[in-house]
């Protein structure tokens, strides 16, 4: 409530004074002016990763496949008006995870978390190092996890379970290059 407050009074001074004016009020009343964003970063890029992106891709990644069982050898594509809205919905909610990987100021993890395989893994804080070192790096895996996802969601639309499968190996390529680069530690 109190952060609803304080932003209206920054909306109502920025409506009044010029660029200027506005400025010199952010900063007198948060000090930390320079790390506010409009945006809400309270999830961690390893809540994103989780939330937004992980169970997304696997329900692409998954949709089209082969399993054999006791039953016999079965392959599986979406065929319903609902599969295919919900492969839909996991492109897009790709799409919008790299973009919420994108807002500045996101911490990697919450401070003080570590890893359980800290051998093969970055701590988070080392990831957050080489993360904030260079954020037009990072920014670029991002779209690059965005232009598969864009093809995905392109698959999806036409309904083309070829290219969905093609274009789910992209999608990999694009999560494991940024992991290479971020989070696993050189063998
Ligand atoms: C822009 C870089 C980037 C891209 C692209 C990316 N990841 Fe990640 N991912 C990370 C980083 C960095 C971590 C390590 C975070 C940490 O320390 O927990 C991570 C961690 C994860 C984790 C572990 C989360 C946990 O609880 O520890 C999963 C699962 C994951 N990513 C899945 C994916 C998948 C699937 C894709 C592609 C569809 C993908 N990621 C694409 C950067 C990326």
């Amino acid at each position: 409530m109190k952060k609803a407050l304080t932003l209206l009074a920054f909306g109502i001074l920025a409506a009044c004074g010029g660029a200027e004016s506005q400025n010199t009020a952010i900063a007198a009343a948060a000090p930390d002016a320079a790390a506010y964003s409009e945006f809400n970063t309270q999830a961690t890029i390893r809540d994103v990763m989780n939330a937004l992106i992980d169970i997304n891709a696997d329900l692409l990644w998954n949709s089209v496949r082969a399993e054999a069982n006791e039953t016999g050898y079965h392959e599986y594509q979406p065929e319903t008006d609902e599969e295919w809205l919900a492969l839909r919905y996991a492109a897009v909610s790709i799409i919008e995870g790299g973009n919420a990987l994108m807002i500045p100021g996101r911490r990697v993890a919450p401070p003080g978390s570590t890893t359980e395989f800290p051998l093969y893994e970055y701590l988070p804080d080392e990831v957050q190092a080489k993360l904030d070192e260079d954020r037009i790096a990072w920014d670029g895996f991002a779209q690059g996890l965005q232009a598969a996802a864009v093809q995905l969601l392109d698959a999806v639309n036409n309904r083309d379970v070829e290219k969905l499968s093609e274009y789910g190996a992209l999608l990999d390529e694009a999560c494991e290059s940024c992991h290479l680069n971020y989070w696993y530690r050189p063998e």
